[in-house]
């Protein structure tokens, strides 16, 4: 019931609803909506009492809560069903968790990740109230063989959203980390169940590092935030819509037979390689080469230097710059 109070108090858009009102709606007793009431500004949300009016919701740009970004929310499926969470060790967990169960395009976001997860086994640092830190539950009918393609996807979709909401020049390192001044600011981290032929569900994580004011040494060279580009804190919330948006968008323009075309399309214009000598790191190998394009698969084309051409595909190679991060 608190949830469908909340749901009510946004729908008014910060007008007042009676006491009397909402324990109609829900055929509850005033005392039960009151103590529901309380029980919502416990959890934090900002909620005022006028005599004879009853009950508003105050905007609060800080607290994510799902009822308030649906109804914002312009997609079809994507975010849809969505969990707003004060503290998890991983939204990717939890979401794996909930999957069997969950509808299509369910999104699980934290306020604070305790133990979040990156690619290759490293850790994801996930402060409070300082990054958007949220996974995407997909259930599409593909082979596991397509689930890659979801970076690719992603990064697309949070390079744009990025974009369009900061204004900042932010470009996409192949295959799923979003670069900002040569500096991380954006990591992705697909996970997967499924079959032979058929996937069961998907995980697409995001981790935006939207508010970090600063980052311990060891990664000061490699990582950034919008704040400390942009030198101003930033709302998570148009954000999280935009990237939504953005990546129903081109998921969709995938699944409807288009496949990546409009996705490589953004990774190309954007990329932070292309052209460029990198260095491609494979367990102890090391070597520099040219990144010669992403093809319409998603897969990255270099020349080694002795003229070769080959295809890289995401699998367990990181990327450096020749001399920095990118
Ligand atoms: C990487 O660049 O190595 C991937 C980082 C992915 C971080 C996100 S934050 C939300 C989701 N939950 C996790 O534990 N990891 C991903």
């Amino acid at each position: 019931m608190k949830e469908k109070i909340l749901e009510a108090l946004y729908q008014k858009k910060g007008s007042y609803i009676s006491g009397e009102e909402l324990a109609e709606k829900f055929n509850v007793s005033r005392t039960a909506i009151w103590k529901q009431i309380n029980l919502l500004k416990k959890s934090g949300h900002k909620i005022e009492t006028a005599n004879k009016k009853g009950y508003r919701i105050v905007a609060n740009d800080e607290k994510l809560v799902a009822v308030e970004l649906i109804q914002r929310l312009e997609t079809k499926v994507i975010g849809q069903k969505m969990i707003c969470l004060d503290t998890i060790d991983s939204t990717n967990n939890y979401a794996k968790k909930i999957a069997k169960e969950a509808e299509d395009g369910t999104v699980v976001i934290s306020d604070e990740q305790v133990g979040g997860r990156g690619r290759l086994g490293r850790n994801w640092s996930s402060p409070k109230g300082e990054g958007i830190w949220m996974s995407i539950i997909l259930k599409p009918d593909i082979p596991p063989t397509e689930g890659s393609k979801m970076t690719q996807i992603a990064a697309a979709a949070v390079c744009q959203a990025i974009r369009a909401t900061t204004g900042l020049d932010v470009l996409i390192k192949w295959p799923n980390d979003i670069i900002l001044n040569g500096k991380k600011v954006c990591g992705i981290l697909i996970e997967m169940s499924g079959e032979l032929n058929q996937v069961e569900y998907i995980i697409v994580g995001i981790g935006v590092n939207v508010n970090i004011k600063a980052f311990p040494e060891e990664i000061l060279d490699k990582a950034t935030s919008l704040y400390l580009e942009k030198k101003q804190s930033l709302q998570r919330k148009e954000l999280i819509l935009s990237i939504l948006q953005e990546f129903e968008k081109l998921f969709e323009n995938y699944t409807v037979g288009e496949g990546l075309a409009s996705t490589i399309e953004v990774c190309r214009k954007y990329s932070a390689m292309i052209g460029k000598e990198i260095r491609l790191i494979q367990g102890n190998r090391e070597e520099s080469v040219l990144a010669l394009d992403i093809t319409e698969e998603g897969i990255l084309k270099i020349k080694r230097e002795n003229g070769e051409e080959d295809l890289i595909l995401s699998g367990e190679v990181s990327i450096r710059g020749k001399n920095g991060y990118i």
